[in-house]
């Protein structure tokens, strides 16, 4: 019996060793550290009701740093099983694309969309449906982080929605476009110009 708990405990430790190089190696990457030192601190500056798309492990720290100055964070991600990954008590799991349904009752300040658009919502049709829900969940001068690569997809500033609703916006010092040297990665920052109805 001991040596099987023995065993048992290698076993977890490996596996939660092995989870948290695969972590820190994403959180290393160039776009992941410009979110956490730059885009983070700016929005937990600013406060308010803030959502989360999009849940994975090494997400998880990312909540309690917007939350640090009194924001509040909530997540969702359409994958049942990302819940343990969202923010504990404040996460909905659901469709990006219909996310006014899931969120019908709150407004954000601002929504953190990373890596979505090109990551399950692939189509120029679900990515119209993704930005006109996200509008319809904005308060009004509310900003949206946009996240994308452009090795995987269109630029989004050139869907009908994201003119129809967004304008450029600012996040602390970063100017609305950020790209990358080194990875594919590009941010955008868009602010809520139209409400939806
Ligand atoms: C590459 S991960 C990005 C995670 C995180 N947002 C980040 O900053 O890296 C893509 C995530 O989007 C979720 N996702 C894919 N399609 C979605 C959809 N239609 N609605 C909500 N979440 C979706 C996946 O389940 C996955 O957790």
């Amino acid at each position: 019996m001991t040596d099987l708990l023995s065993a048992l405990s290698v076993r977890f430790e490996g596996l939660f060793q092995r989870r948290k190089r695969g972590a820190d190696r994403i959180r290393d990457l160039p776009d992941r550290r410009l979110l956490a030192t730059a885009y983070i601190p700016a929005l937990a500056a600013r406060g308010g009701l803030i959502l989360w798309v999009g849940c994975r492990a090494y997400t998880a720290e990312d909540y309690p740093a917007l939350e640090q100055w009194g924001a509040e964070v909530w997540t969702t991600d359409i994958d049942p099983k990302a819940a343990r990954w969202g923010r504990a008590g404040r996460h909905q799991t659901g469709d990006l694309c219909q996310i006014d349904q899931v969120f019908d009752d709150l407004r954000f300040d601002a929504i953190v969309c990373n890596g979505v658009l090109g990551f399950g919502v692939d189509s120029p049709a679900s990515q119209e449906q993704a930005m006109t829900a996200m509008a319809g969940i904005l308060k009004p001068g509310g900003l949206l982080l946009l996240g994308w690569n452009n090795d995987k997809i269109d630029d989004p500033l050139k869907l009908s929605a994201t003119g129809r609703f967004f304008t450029t916006g600012h996040i602390g010092s970063q100017p609305p476009r950020v790209r990358f040297d080194d990875v594919t990665h590009v941010y955008d920052t868009l602010e809520l110009a139209r409400p939806v109805h």
